[in-house]
């Protein structure tokens, strides 16, 4: 069996809960605030290994936390395409629109780009205890896709979804590249340390079901069989979020686990879904009603009872979140686990 908590889910006779958040890393910890105004931009911050590997382990040294996730960022990848990606203060990313197939050609990717993550993963991994488990992390293609076309976050990216309808050629090519940058960013990823990858596919749950299929499914397909061939020991977690019962087809891409949203209910993915599930407490319940969240907690922990569940948020930690609200949810996880019959 496996030393690491997270990777017991994986084993079928373990009697565990693993907990981690999505976005444990970030503004609702002083201290990483605190770091964070001592660097002029997000990326310097990303690209500087020690500080990185520092921000990484923050959230376990507060809480009982299963796995530590790479700090870095999903928009990193477009940056070593030769993209220009600004984060603009409450405005959110900012990249250099590309949307015609000359555009695409001075995409050329440079792997040195990123040499920064790897090395924080390896600081990473030096100080993290035996018992816990190292996450690496990309977007899946479609997202990246979105940001790229559209320049910007947006909740509808209505510029991506018409370049995928009326430009077609340049879209998939778009799709095809940035499965191969993927590959190799998580390949690189699993060489440093990675114990387990996640793909956040954050906006999955605006594209039409046929279309899910084929720039969801099949890129994260194309990326889970790579990497299984690479490593037929690492572990795959796909977030393909807002994917509703599109979920149950999103398994035809093989994950080893799949995380849920917080508007799908869990026990609509308990019965359906054979994989390892992961999610989906709502992160403003966490943020704005203590008490709420500790009873969902509870419902959820006994709904999987130990089995086949990582406990996560249905999307990352909202920066208003009290401290004392994350404490008290992880707490309930560790008391459930106590009382687990190993
Ligand atoms: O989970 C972790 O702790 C690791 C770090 C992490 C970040 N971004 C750090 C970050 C992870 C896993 C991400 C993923 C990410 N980044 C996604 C997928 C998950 C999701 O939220 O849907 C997306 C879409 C992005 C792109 C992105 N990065 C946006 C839209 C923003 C601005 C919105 C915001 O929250 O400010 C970012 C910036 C960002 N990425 C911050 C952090 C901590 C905040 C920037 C800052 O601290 O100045």
């Amino acid at each position: 069996m496996s030393p690491k908590n997270l990777l017991k889910v994986f084993d079928n006779n373990a009697n565990y809960t693993p907990v981690w958040f999505m976005r444990q890393a970030g503004r609702y910890l002083p201290e990483y605030r605190k770091l964070r105004e001592s660097k002029n931009s997000f990326l310097d911050l990303c690209y500087d290994k020690k500080a990185a590997s520092e921000v990484t382990l923050q959230p376990l040294r507060r809480f009982a936390f299963d796995a530590a996730i790479i700090f870095s960022d999903i928009l990193v990848i477009p940056h070593a395409l030769g993209i220009d990606v600004k984060f603009a203060p409450n405005e959110g990313p900012i990249l250099q629109k590309i949307d015609s197939e000359q555009d695409l050609e001075i995409c050329s990717f440079d792997e040195q780009v990123l040499l920064p993550v790897y090395e924080a993963l390896k600081l990473v991994k030096q100080d993290l205890p035996e018992d816990k488990a190292l996450i690496g992390f990309c977007g899946a293609p479609w997202t990246l896709a979105c940001y790229m076309v559209e320049g910007r976050g947006n909740r509808e990216f209505p510029a991506a979804l018409k370049a995928l309808y009326k430009n077609k050629i340049f879209f998939d090519k778009l799709i095809d590249k940035l499965t191969d940058v993927v590959i190799i960013h998580l390949k690189n990823q699993i060489k440093a340390g990675a114990d387990i990858v996640q793909i956040f596919d954050s906006w999955a749950g605006i594209l039409s079901a046929d279309n899910f299929y084929r720039y969801v499914v099949s890129p994260t397909e194309k990326i889970i069989s790579s990497l299984k061939e690479f490593d037929k020991n690492i572990k795959i977690i796909g977030f393909p979020r807002g994917a509703g019962v599109l979920y149950k087809d999103f398994q035809n891409a093989k994950p080893d686990a799949i995380s849920i949203d917080q508007f799908t209910p869990l026990s609509w993915a308990k019965e359906n879904l054979s994989c390892v599930v992961q999610g989906n407490l709502d992160p403003l319940l966490l943020a704005y009603d203590k008490e709420g969240a500790v009873l969902y907690t509870k419902k959820i922990l006994q709904l999987f009872n130990g089995q086949n569940f990582i406990f996560n948020l249905g999307h990352g930690i909202v920066p208003e979140t009290p401290l004392e609200n994350v404490e008290a949810v992880i707490d309930e996880v560790v008391k459930f686990n106590n009382n687990c019959v190993f």
